[in-house]
């Protein structure tokens, strides 16, 4: 039988490098399928409470998102029956033991497999697929795949390379073919591919993209992964959106949001009005061409034929809850009056306007307090129009870089 160059690459480098010792100092968060993200956007700010809540993490690698997922369910106290594939067993070994590490092996069933095969486990609630499709010969085969194992009221995160972020990635991908064959020794390719990355001129464009760290700071599966893949595509925004569509799916939303506004970007009012003019994935592509500086989308997805709202809106019995600890330590160290949240992300610099009574109203959110609530215990309680009006501009910068959610 022939052998899968995808599976091998995996058996040889589980992606990402990690230790499951690792796991006694700290909890690898991240999105997609953090999970008050995606309560916020695919439940409308609250998951199904009358059954187990059924999760697949498909392509899981060395388990970030499914270690992420089972602990983050079960500090929420919620009943998970979580599942998890991968087609390689040497990285499904890494997972398991970062699971059984955090004493949480009773609650995922591990499978070495393919995710093709998904719908035989399903349906899902909720299905993980970061950084696997675009590996697959035909991706389609597996936004299909999954979109069949999918609940008809669940709901996807995915994350697929990005073709703008990518510059230089894939001329580096063909020039390391030139000079080493695909049945080298992986080992040997790694070591001609470091000789190589030392030769390049400043002028090279990966040399010039700051976007794409892999293979700097992810060992020799970082670098395998990004430069000596035998089956990787990176995708425009209208080129995903065409593969969710085709798949019978649709986009809930980007991350962060307000990367993919083109507002973010300009202040100029007659070319925010024609955006706003535009539908929700050509306002996604122009946001792609206008920023340059996606490596990655990251998308929320649910079924196309859905109608109802999956996504939690403001309304006084809401309760908006911080990402986690440290983003609800960082807001709470913030000065009072400031008038802008300033934002550091791959290379971009933007200050997004605050109301003025931003702070008080963050002082509030204690992760039980409705919006109401909050409102009524502000000082000379403003009526609901204001502070909604206030809420809102706050919310579009804080939720807009996935820094606050809502619950109900
Ligand atoms: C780049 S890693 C990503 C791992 C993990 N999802 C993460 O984000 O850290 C890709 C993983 O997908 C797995 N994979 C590739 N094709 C697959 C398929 N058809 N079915 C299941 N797993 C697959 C590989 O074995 C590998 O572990």
């Amino acid at each position: 039988m022939a052998v899968d160059p995808v599976r091998a690459q995996y058996e040889t480098y589980p992606y990402p490098a990690r230790d499951p010792k690792d796991e006694a100092k700290r909890l690898i968060t991240g999105s997609p399928s953090h999970l008050r993200e995606l309560t916020h956007w695919l439940f409308a700010g609250r998951l199904p409470q009358d059954r187990p809540f059924r999760l697949l993490v498909a392509g899981g690698g060395s388990g970030d998102a499914l270690t992420m997922l089972a602990q983050q369910t079960a500090d929420a106290g919620i009943d998970a029956d979580i599942h998890y594939v991968d087609l390689s067993e040497a990285t499904r070994k890494i997972a398991e033991a970062r699971i059984a590490a955090r004493g949480l092996t009773g609650r995922v069933t591990f499978r070495t497999g393919s995710l093709l095969d998904a719908a035989e486990w399903g349906p899902f609630d909720y299905i993980d697929c970061c950084g696997v499709l675009h590996h697959l010969p035909v991706p389609q085969d597996g936004f299909r795949a999954l979109a069949a194992a999918l609940a008809p009221l669940g709901g996807m995160g995915v994350m697929v390379y990005g073709e703008t972020g990518r510059t230089g990635v894939y001329e580096t991908q063909a020039a390391l073919r030139l000079l080493a064959r695909d049945d080298e020794p992986p080992a040997k390719r790694v070591a001609l591919a470091k000789r190589y990355l030392n030769a390049l001129p400043a002028s090279n464009r990966l040399v010039r993209n700051p976007l794409v760290r892999d293979h700097k700071t992810g060992g020799d599966a970082g670098l395998y992964d990004l430069l000596l893949h035998s089956t990787d595509r990176a995708y425009t925004v209208p080129q995903l959106e065409a593969e969710i569509a085709a798949a019978g799916l649709r986009t809930v939303t980007y991350i962060d949001p307000a990367r993919y506004a083109p507002e973010t970007y300009t202040r100029e009012q007659d070319l925010r009005n024609r955006a706003a003019a535009l539908a929700a994935g050509d306002r996604a592509a122009l946001a792609e061409a206008m920023a340059g500086n996606m490596p990655v989308h990251i998308a929320y997805l649910t079924r196309a034929d859905r109608a109802e709202d999956t996504v939690a809106r403001i309304a006084p019995d809401a309760v908006p809850v911080f990402r986690d600890a440290e983003t609800e330590a960082e807001f709470r160290a913030m000065p009072p009056g400031a008038p802008s949240l300033p934002v550091s992300i791959d290379g971009l610099d933007l200050a997004l306007p605050l109301p003025r009574d931003a702070k008080t109203i963050l002082d509030r959110i204690d992760g039980t307090s409705s919006l109401e609530q909050i409102r009524q215990d502000l000082p000379a309680a403003p009526d609901w129009d204001r502070f909604h009006k206030s809420f809102t501009q706050l919310f579009a910068a804080l939720n807009g870089f996935s820094q606050l959610f809502l619950t109900r």
